[in-house]
This record gives structure tokens, sequence and C-alpha cells, in this order.
């Protein structure tokens, strides 16, 4: 959407993946602290989502949404005006339906002027708007046509999958299913595979590390989906892996695509300002393989001399490489590289 947000891909944090419908607004104080404690807002997480079940089962008699008196007393401006002073932005949750998807709320279906002007009153930044409990309503007038070609024209970015879950399997399908609408992507509108799980304990580190490094060259929005508020050391160093951000984060904007499979272990490779490029090697084998980036299939030219930074572990290798470069990755793991050309020498 040509609105001027979204020129880069959302950064945040939700309270869905973690807390779903148990959530109130000590939570969310408590999260926006966390999020400027650890140095993550710092880094971009700018972002504090509320999702599903901050209102009241039923609208007020003049039709407006309540925020819910048990969980919300102070209301949602009192939260929004909270992350505003600490340098942050609220985002909410409505659904194009008569009810959201958890049923436990209204949805904004006849409502959504009065909606749209509550949610601005309150001095809200961010609206995620769902599509459950729709009757027969198609979301655009054409039918069913997926939201990577249509939501362009009326969000910063739109999901390309069903819901997330803290598992390998979910993650990578997720990946796979969100890399087809790779095109779509671009400043002011980004496919969104869901959420981040890093950090809610179904799967290991390396997964995890799978899990950002592939959002992050996806362009996906990263919007963390753990408790900030008990981080441990790892969580925090890949949600806070500041070389990685900066490619999920890059100016160009442009998704990475898969551009080799081979069986069980593939790579993924996207363009980076600066005729840099990132690449992806990931194997989604239970044991390590050897996998292989060629120029020919990350789109370097012949012949390059390439630079490559290993974004995990923080170094610059000494060898350079031209026309491949091969790594061994360890089994559900992947390694991630920053490829920069060098000039030609003399
Ligand atoms: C849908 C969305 C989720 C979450 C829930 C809330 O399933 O896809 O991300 O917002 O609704 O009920």
């Amino acid at each position: 959407l040509a609105n001027g947000l979204g020129m880069t891909p959302p950064m945040g944090w939700n309270t869905w993946n973690h807390f779903f419908c148990d959530i109130n607004e000590t939570v969310i104080r408590e999260s926006a602290d966390a999020l400027v404690s650890t140095g993550l807002a710092k880094l971009g997480y700018r972002y504090v989502n509320i999702d599903d079940c901050w209102a009241e089962h039923d609208r007020d008699s003049k039709g407006y949404l309540v925020p819910r008196k048990s969980t919300f007393p102070s209301g949602i401006k009192a939260l929004a005006d909270y992350a505003h002073g600490k340098g942050l932005k609220l985002g909410i949750y409505s659904d194009a339906g008569s009810r959201t998807c958890s049923q436990r709320m209204p949805g904004s279906l006849g409502h959504e002027q009065k909606d749209a002007e509550t949610f601005a009153s309150w001095g809200i930044d961010y609206l995620k708007y769902d599509n459950c409990n729709n009757g027969d309503l198609k979301p655009m007038k054409r039918g069913d046509m997926h939201p990577a070609l249509w939501a362009d024209k009326l969000g910063n970015s739109w999901r390309t999958t069903m819901d997330i879950n803290d598992s390998w399997e979910s993650m990578v399908s997720r990946a796979d299913q969100n890399e087809v609408y790779a095109e779509h992507a671009r400043p002011g509108g980004w496919n969104d595979p869901d959420m981040l799980e890093v950090g809610n304990g179904g799967m290991s580190n390396d997964e995890y590390i799978v899990h950002f490094s592939l959002w992050a060259a996806s362009k996906a929005p990263l919007l963390i989906g753990c408790d900030v508020r008990s981080l441990s050391k790892e969580t925090l160093a890949i949600l806070g892996n500041e070389e990685v951000i900066a490619v999920n984060q890059d100016p160009l904007g442009v998704q990475a695509k898969k551009v080799r499979m081979e069986g069980d272990h593939e790579v993924w490779a996207g363009p980076l300002s600066g005729y840099r490029t990132v690449i992806v090697l990931l194997n989604r084998s239970p044991e390590f393989r050897i996998i292989t980036a060629q120029w020919d299939d990350i789109g370097i030219p012949p012949n390059t001399i390439v630079e490559a930074r290993d974004l995990w572990k923080h170094t610059t290798m000494d060898k350079r490489f031209v026309n491949k470069l091969k790594a061994n990755v360890r089994p559900h793991a992947c390694k991630m590289f920053l490829l920069t050309p060098l000039p030609l020498s003399e």
C-alpha cells in the first residue's frame, strides 16, 4: 500500500503465538518494557501488537467495541500512550466478519467506519485484520483470489499461509508456501508466512535459526511470538542478530527464493543493496549435508570473486570464493552468508 509505511518489513511483538487468548494489560506493559530493556526495540522491534481477545464479548449499546474490563481495565488508549512514551507503537486486531477467529469478541463487519475511528482515537498505529466468520462474503468482489494478488491495495503485509505452530514441519512448510509469492513482495507490501515461534520451546536452537534466517531472507514481518519478559540467552542471540535483521530490513526489499533444490537440501538466495547477495544453505535432512551455492543459480555473474560473511558465526571467511561456495551443514540447520563481490584486481 502506497501510504508511506512498511518500506521495510514490520518488526515487533505479538501476543498470539505464546499467550493466545490469555492476555491482559500487565502482559502488554511488561512486554513493552522488555522490548526496551533487552535492546530489541533499539534493533527495530517497535510494534507491540495485541491480537485476538482484547474486547468484551459484545459491543456496547451505541455499537462500540469495549476493552474487556476484567483484563484491560485501563483501556487500550492507556496502553497506546504507554507504548508511545517508550518510543514504541501499539497494534490491535480485528476481523472482517461478525466475530473474530476466537469467536470471543465481535468482528468489524458492518461497523468498519466506527471501529476504524475508535482505533484512530486511541492512537493505534497498526491493525491486523483477520477474515473469520465472514459467511459467504469474499474479501474481494472478484472471488477467491489469493491475498498476495490483491492485498497490496489495502495493507502493508498479507498472510500467505494458514497459522504456524511451534514445530519444524509447520515452520518449513510456511516458508515454502510463502516462497511461491516472492514476486509480489516489495517496499510497502510484504508476504507474511505468519509470526515467529522462536523462543517458544518446540524447536531446537538450530531449527529456530533456520526459522529466523528464512523469515529474514524472505522479507517477512519479524513479529516475535514468545514471552519477551523471560528470554533465554540463545533466543535473544537469534532475535537480536543485527546482521540477519539488516538482511530483512535491506532497502532493496526483494524476497529471496529457493534457487536450487536437491532432495532434502537446498539453496535460497536473494539480492541485497550494493550488489550483495544473501544465501541460506538449508539442510532439511536428519544428517549432515554438503550444500553448494553456485553463482549460476544465485544470480552472480560468472568468475566474480566474492567475500563471504557467515551471519551466524559473525565472521568473514579468509577464503575468497569464485563460481561456488560449499559448506557442510548440520541436520535440520542452515548456514547463512552475505556475499559481497570484490572489485577485479589489476
Ligand atoms: C487466526 C489468525 C491468527 C490469530 C488468531 C486469533 O487464526 O491467523 O494469527 O490472529 O486468528 O484468533
